[in-house]
């Protein structure tokens, strides 16, 4: 019989029909949120899957299972896999990096740029109608410049350094905290600095967060952090929810101890902290950084490439491109050896 895989999320129809060249698929036709027992009942009767961000694969969903290989994970952050569960159980994961390292970079610029120069609000006011009859003044909507400003990004992976290049046109100043330093090649390349978390958070004019979730990294940006900030700066949060304290954050939104505000991931998603929701100074989006029709499409195509690699089709048989545990591979042959 043809290995059976399960894909949680709607996919292209050309991706979907690349998978079902090799094994049988069973798609989900409708987005929806899947329960840990779903995610249980599925996952039990098939080789593989092909799993969204919201779907939390750990120990208890796993718990049992023997069939299971494969789980391919659309995203380049995991922080929903519970990748020591997933190798306990001999199951290879994989996740979708590089592929939208551009797409996110620039989608951390969009972010930048309407939160700096208001054009979320702007809009809004626009639509409702107030332009007319307004006697709109020339000092009115004036937002803060981005050329020539300091820029600073913590977290400084493929993505930090896709934002950093993009800032040599527009002549900023780049700093970045990392845990480790870059090669200086790429420092070079980036024309970026290293310095500590304290010097970032006070200098920088922009502060863009590109960090992965980890424990650690919950509330990297609380209300110490926010508080050391320069009162005009604007933050954007194209990395994950829970990275930045969103009560702190709307709270100094609000009383004018921070500038603006970017995101596109929130704390407890798709709920948003209702005080942002109310305010002006920033711009919220659904999550959305690597939707653009290239990336995406390619995203999806790497998922599946992992789980055909995975379960021993195509050219990249036993070689799944991106593995975040290939060691589970070795572990595998050896046994059936
Ligand atoms: C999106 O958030 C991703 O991790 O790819
Ligand atoms: C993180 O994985 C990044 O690509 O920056």
């Amino acid at each position: 019989a043809k290995p059976k895989v399960w894909v949680a999320r709607p996919l292209f129809p050309d991706v979907l029909a690349r998978l079902a060249e090799h094994v049988e698929v069973d798609a989900e036709a409708v987005e929806r949120r899947h329960t840990a027992d779903e995610l249980r009942r599925k996952l039990a009767g098939v080789d593989a899957a092909v799993v969204g961000l919201a779907d939390r694969i750990d120990e208890a969903v796993l718990e049992g299972h023997t069939r299971l290989k494969v789980v391919a994970n659309l995203g380049v952050g995991f922080n929903n896999l519970d990748l020591d569960a997933l190798t306990r159980h001999g199951i290879l994961a994989s996740n979708t990096p590089d592929v939208l390292t551009e797409s996110v970079a620039d989608f951390a610029w969009a972010l930048m740029l309407a939160a700096a120069r208001r054009v979320g609000a702007s809009e809004r006011w626009l639509r409702a109608g107030q332009w007319p009859g307004s006697h709109m003044r020339f000092d009115d909507w004036l937002g803060l410049d981005v050329h020539g400003r300091t820029l600073g990004i913590l977290g400084m992976g493929r993505i930090g350094q896709g934002i950093a290049r993009r800032a040599a046109g527009f002549d900023m100043n780049v700093l970045y905290h990392n845990r480790s330093r870059l090669p200086e090649m790429v420092e070079r390349e980036c024309k970026a600095t290293l310095v500590d978390k304290a010097e970032l958070l006070r200098r920088s004019d922009f502060l863009v967060l590109v960090l992965p979730f980890t424990p650690e990294n919950r509330h990297a940006i609380g209300a110490p952090e926010l508080a050391r900030m320069k009162p005009s700066a604007v933050l954007v949060n194209v990395a994950r929810g829970g990275i930045v304290d969103d009560a702190a954050l709307a709270a100094a939104l609000r009383e004018g101890r921070l500038g603006a505000a970017g995101l596109d991931v929130f704390e407890g998603e798709p709920q948003v902290h209702p005080e942002l929701l109310m305010l002006d100074n920033v711009v919220l989006c659904p999550h959305i950084a690597s939707a653009s029709e290239e990336t995406r499409r390619a995203m999806a195509n790497l998922a599946v490439d992992n789980v055909l690699a995975a379960l021993g089709f195509g050219e990249m048989a036993g070689k799944p491109p991106t593995a975040l545990n290939p060691a589970v591979l070795t572990h595998r042959a050896a046994h059936k050896a």
